[in-house]
């Protein structure tokens, strides 16, 4: 079986997580692997390597040596270097040219890295001729969490020209990856122009399409509890904190911006929790009800780890608490770091999980 051949691949860049790999894997999905400890991960949990896409179209020699090896079919390029790498390393492959494609709007703007500009794809398809190389489709991102519709139109549009460009001087060109960028918040609005744009380009063209979602499935897999383990008064406070005009009181969590919430920084993500009053412990210490606002901070010693500067919560919050944040499985713990002394994310934090048979588990993981 080629991979292509498969359902369309998870990018597994934006949540690893075994748990949520497997689930997919039993969907039918197949695996887009930006590196190495990807596809080892994929590899690792019994997943046959007909499965994988090798997406990074600027990868290290090490990683296209241990893809050939272990079987991986189809990997990206968007360079001359990277061919005559991949000419070097794995010249069997087949390949994908990865083409620039932009949405302005995306919270994370691809095509400033990556994706083979107009002008250098007809040079870049004759290079790989001249190598003996198998030049099977054509790929693009419009960005992560993107909005314009536009660019989809556009990067449909690109790709049929590479197509053209790939078909006149021999390739089979059979594959079309249109990449992610899809969220749940535009996909109605954003998934018909991309229906539109490949009828008008590719019509009977007998291409198979896939796609790279990453964000769209895993966002909404987990949801994430913090812990209040401190917290600070503001004495300028009249009222207690609880109105819209006062300085809010300060909540400290157990994971911030260094861990799952980087977000916040990267693609200006507006966190909003919900609070999940524990009253155990607290030795019968009453809390005011109605409306409070608080600022709410990560646990590092370092200013910049603010996750809100005003979230409202139901009620006051005590220590011990719990902020519950739902749609939390995208870019999250996949790239927590270990910044000061908070090292192991999974230690600090509780998942609820969502199972496959729509029940939650809650489970403390090392
Ligand atoms: C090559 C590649 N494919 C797929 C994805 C997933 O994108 P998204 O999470 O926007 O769906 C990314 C994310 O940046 C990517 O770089």
């Amino acid at each position: 079986m080629k991979c292509a051949d498969s359902a369309p691949p998870q990018a597994v860049k934006c949540n690893p997580d075994p748990h949520l790999l497997r689930f997919m894997a039993d969907l039918g999905l197949g695996f887009d692997c930006a590196s190495a400890a990807e596809i080892q991960l994929v590899l690792g949990l019994g997943i046959d390597s007909s499965r994988i896409i090798f997406s990074h179209p600027c990868k290290a020699v090490s990683a296209l040596e241990l893809a050939s090896s272990r079987g991986v079919p189809l990997a990206m390029f968007d360079n001359s270097d990277e061919l005559d790498k991949i000419k070097s390393v794995s010249p069997g492959m087949r390949l994908l040219l990865r083409i620039y494609a932009q949405d302005d709007t995306a919270r994370v703007s691809l095509g400033k890295k990556f994706g083979a500009p107009l002008d250098t794809i007809l040079p870049l398809l004759l290079k790989a001729r001249a190598l003996d190389l198998k030049v099977v489709g054509v790929s693009f991102h419009i960005g992560s969490a993107a909005s314009d519709p536009k660019a989809f139109a556009t990067a449909a549009r690109d790709a049929l020209r590479a197509f053209d460009q790939g078909r006149e001087l021999g390739f089979d060109m059979g594959i079309l990856d249109v990449g992610g960028g899809f969220q749940h918040s535009n996909f109605e609005a954003m998934a018909p122009t991309l229906r539109l744009a490949l009828e008008h380009e590719f019509p009977s063209r007998n291409v198979r399409i896939i796609a790279e979602p990453g964000r769209y499935y895993a966002r909404s897999y987990y949801t994430m509890a913090c812990k209040v383990i401190s917290r600070r008064k503001q004495n300028r406070n009249t009222d207690e904190g609880n109105s819209a005009a006062t300085v809010p009181d300060m909540l400290y969590q157990n994971d911030g911006i260094y861990g799952c919430f980087m977000n916040r920084v990267t693609e200006e993500e507006v966190f909003v929790p919900s609070l999940i009053p524990i009253d155990k412990g607290h030795g019968g210490v009453s809390r005011r009800q109605g409306k409070h606002f608080y600022s709410l901070w990560g646990p590092t010693c370092d200013s910049v780890d603010c996750v809100s500067d005003r979230a409202v919560l139901h009620c006051e919050a005590l220590v011990g608490d719990w902020l519950k944040y739902p749609n939390m499985g995208a870019y999250t713990a996949a790239s927590a770091t270990s910044f000061n002394g908070f090292p192991n994310v999974y230690e600090i934090l509780y998942v609820i999980r969502k199972t496959n048979k729509n029940h939650c588990k809650v489970e403390k993981r090392n």
